[in-house]
């Protein structure tokens, strides 16, 4: 099976550009941010904070989380029920990456990322596919943008689902993220040593696009 593995930071534009690899592709695009940001939302639910000062492994033992694929869209399911809506507010970006940074949450969601790929041919994103998941990718790609271009991509993305939030939230909570999301111990965010670099910073989503197809293409033709 081929594997393209794409990581970066928040706001990168990884889940759109993924997509629309996979969908070139005809490959199966998954967005394992969906499955910590589930998470997250269970521990919310509990009425957990981020520190998460509660019974994780107990609470991990309660939780289903699994991932349906409807007219090829990814949907995620938490306990059954579909939460892919519920999961992209700002408060659940800040619990996934809090959840994100304990170990027994990343075991929990790692078989079923690995079962994915030996499955399908994919393109997965997320902060540790070519690293951790899946080190023997296929395709490894560090899709990254000035901290100010990615606030903005998210801030213009948020607003037009009709959020209420200003620029400066979104760039603090963007930098915040980065920051936990690089230093936890575990599986931080990081470019793999064989990944290649696609730094999007002033570009349009077309030439985006254009350079990871770019990217995969050559990776393609030369495994
Ligand atoms: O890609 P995203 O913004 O939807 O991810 C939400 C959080 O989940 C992110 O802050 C870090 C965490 N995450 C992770 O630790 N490992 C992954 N493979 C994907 C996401």
């Amino acid at each position: 099976m081929i594997s393209i593995a794409i990581d970066g930071p928040a706001g990168a534009g990884k889940s759109t550009l993924s997509r629309k690899v996979a969908e070139q592709l005809g490959y199966i695009y998954v967005d394992t941010g969906a499955l910590y940001r589930a998470v997250g939302l269970k521990f919310s639910r509990i009425g957990a904070d981020t520190e998460l000062n509660c019974d994780i492994e107990g609470t991990l033992k309660d939780t289903k989380v699994d991932i349906r694929f409807v007219d090829g869209e990814q949907r995620v399911f938490l306990d059954n029920e579909d939460v892919s809506g519920e999961i992209r507010t700002p408060v659940a970006s800040m619990m996934a990456s809090a959840v994100s940074a304990k170990p027994p949450v990343r075991a929990f969601l790692l078989e079923m990322q690995r079962l994915l790929a030996k499955e399908n041919n994919v393109v997965m994103d997320g902060r540790d596919i070519g690293t951790v998941v899946l080190p023997n990718s296929t395709v490894k790609i560090y899709l990254t943008a000035s901290a100010e271009d990615r606030a903005q991509r998210r801030y213009d993305e948020l607003v037009l689902k009709g959020e209420n939030v200003t620029f400066k939230e979104v760039y603090d909570d963007m930098v915040k993220r980065d920051y936990n999301d690089m230093h936890r111990a575990i599986a931080p965010l990081k470019q793999a040593q064989d990944a290649v670099v696609a730094d999007t910073t002033g570009f349009s989503p077309e030439q985006s696009l254009e350079l990871l197809l770019k990217i995969v293409r050559e990776g393609l033709e030369n495994r």
